[in-house]
């Protein structure tokens, strides 16, 4: 299906514009992932802080039978244009706003995309005017959800994958 004001298309999904602040994420009968609990999850991580991307409100479009999740549009600048000293500056933010989510009971779980899948690397982090924000909380997981040695296990890896980003961020 051919979309109107389509934006990308990540590893599922289509994104859309709205309009100047807005796109909606589309989920279609042939999407794997669930709209509901991606909601959700996006919500609980809106409370602690404002690293994930802002929900906006969940909708239906009849003109193409999808349903939407509607999310703050980000506008993803390149790394290159700001010195190192700047980037590591934005990297700290970044790093204790995902520390803190962990604390909360959130992880992301997508910051790396696996290796056998096509795209950038971490194209689910982008660079804005804001610093660093994250997008897809497709697979992320609540504590409350998979339960502690799970959530432990998930937050560990996703700790070496903080890592990984800073290299690529910093040496890019
Ligand atoms: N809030 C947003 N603002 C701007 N672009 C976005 C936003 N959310 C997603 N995108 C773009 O759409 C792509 C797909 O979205 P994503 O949530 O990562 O879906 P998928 O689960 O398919 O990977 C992203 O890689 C990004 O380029
Ligand atoms: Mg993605």
């Amino acid at each position: 299906m051919k979309y109107p004001r389509k934006l990308s298309s990540g590893a599922n999904n289509t994104v859309i514009v709205l309009s100047d602040t807005e796109v909606a994420k589309l989920f279609t009968d042939d999407t794997r992932s669930d709209i509901g609990s991606e909601a959700e999850k996006i919500k609980f991580a809106n409370a602690v802080n404002d690293l994930i991307v802002k929900f906006i409100r969940l909708d239906y479009s009849e003109d193409l039978k999808a349903e939407m999740l509607v999310m703050e549009r980000l506008r993803p600048m390149d790394y290159r244009a700001y010195e190192v000293e700047i980037r590591e500056l934005w990297l700290d933010v970044f790093e204790d706003e995902l520390r803190a989510l962990h604390q909360a009971g959130f992880v992301h779980r997508h910051l790396k995309r696996p290796s056998d899948i096509g795209g950038l690397a971490f194209d689910n982090i982008l660079l804005t005017e804001q610093g660093l924000r994250l997008i897809d909380v497709g697979i992320s997981a609540l504590r409350s959800q998979v339960e502690n040695v799970i959530f432990e296990k998930y937050v560990a890896v996703e700790i070496q994958e903080i890592h990984l980003f800073k290299n690529y961020f910093l040496n890019r």
